[in-house]
């Protein structure tokens, strides 16, 4: 069997889409456009570009994108006290503060003064609680955008073995609320797991976001299996590269991410539907 490559760039692009219609709809209704506000400290190189990507993103969708800039010496309180500032401004539908913040600073403060309604990174515990325990909320950008991908295959969730290696907060936990959520059955697994191999070739559904390149090998990959690669690596002719042997895996999955052009696309239009939904959420309240 050869995979069908699920095209992140085209599902991004309907996504988004649909964005520019409910963000459309809103301006409309309710005479302001959808706002949301990214917080940079610093200047690391490959931040500044995905913040810039992310303004860019929201103007490109008939929203409001607005990136504030911050030194690298701003102190734990200056940066609570911006992100403080735009949560209470009634015009500001989301709040993004990009990672790594310095080290200085105090990422868990920061991210909790992010108010929940307008999480669109879906980082607060109260976010990440609300998942966990099955209630509507805002969920972190790259889960989201896996879930809208596995949708797009049409292959039922629902009783089958998934397996989702990698346990970050960002993306491996939620990505296992989300699969169990669709009834599928689930498990965690990572960097440490003895016979990855093993479990890896159970899987109906694997999810691979460990962050090393081609760890899952083709030959675990169960025939017909649904294969996301969430990893971006760059391997040492400096390609850039997933945590899947993607040559391998393409001949035994049913459908399979490319890296680039698989998830990496979705995270950006997820985070422009999550904020497109926090500021309905905040005018139906
Ligand atoms: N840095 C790398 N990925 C992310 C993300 O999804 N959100 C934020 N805020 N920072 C990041």
């Amino acid at each position: 069997m050869t995979a069908t490559i699920l095209d992140g760039k085209a599902i991004a692009a309907k996504v988004r889409k649909e964005v520019a219609e409910r963000a459309s709809a809103f301006r409309i209704r309710h005479g302001r456009l959808v706002g949301l506000e990214v917080v940079l400290v610093g200047d690391d190189a490959a931040s500044v570009v995905y913040t810039r990507n992310k303004a860019k993103a929201c103007e490109e969708a008939g929203m409001r994108g607005v990136l504030h800039r911050m030194p690298a010496s701003s102190s734990t309180q200056d940066v609570l006290a911006k992100v403080r500032g735009l949560v209470a401004d009634a015009s500001v539908d989301g709040v993004l503060v990009q990672l790594p913040l310095p080290k200085h600073i105090d990422t868990t403060a920061v991210l909790d003064a992010v108010a929940p309604e307008k999480d669109v990174d879906g980082f607060h515990p109260v976010n990440v609680g609300r998942l966990a325990s099955g209630r509507p909320c805002l969920v972190s950008c790259t889960p989201a955008g896996c879930m809208r991908l596995l949708d797009e295959t049409g292959v039922s969730l629902a009783g089958a073995r998934a397996v989702v290696v990698g346990r970050s907060t960002i993306v491996g936990k939620p990505m296992a609320q989300l699969l169990l959520a669709r009834d599928a059955t689930v498990t965690i697994a990572h960097s440490k797991t003895r016979d990855l191999g093993d479990v890896v070739r159970e899987a109906e559904i694997v999810v691979a976001a460990v962050g090393r390149p081609a760890l899952v090998r083709g030959d675990w990959i169960r025939p017909g299996a649904v294969v996301i690669d969430v990893g971006i690596n760059r391997n040492d002719d400096g390609k850039l590269v997933g945590d899947v042997d993607f040559a391998g895996a393409v001949e035994r999955a049913s459908w399979i991410t490319p890296v680039p052009g698989g998830v990496g696309p979705m995270t950006i239009a997820m985070l422009l539907a999550n904020t497109v939904q926090a500021a309905e959420a905040a005018v139906a309240s």
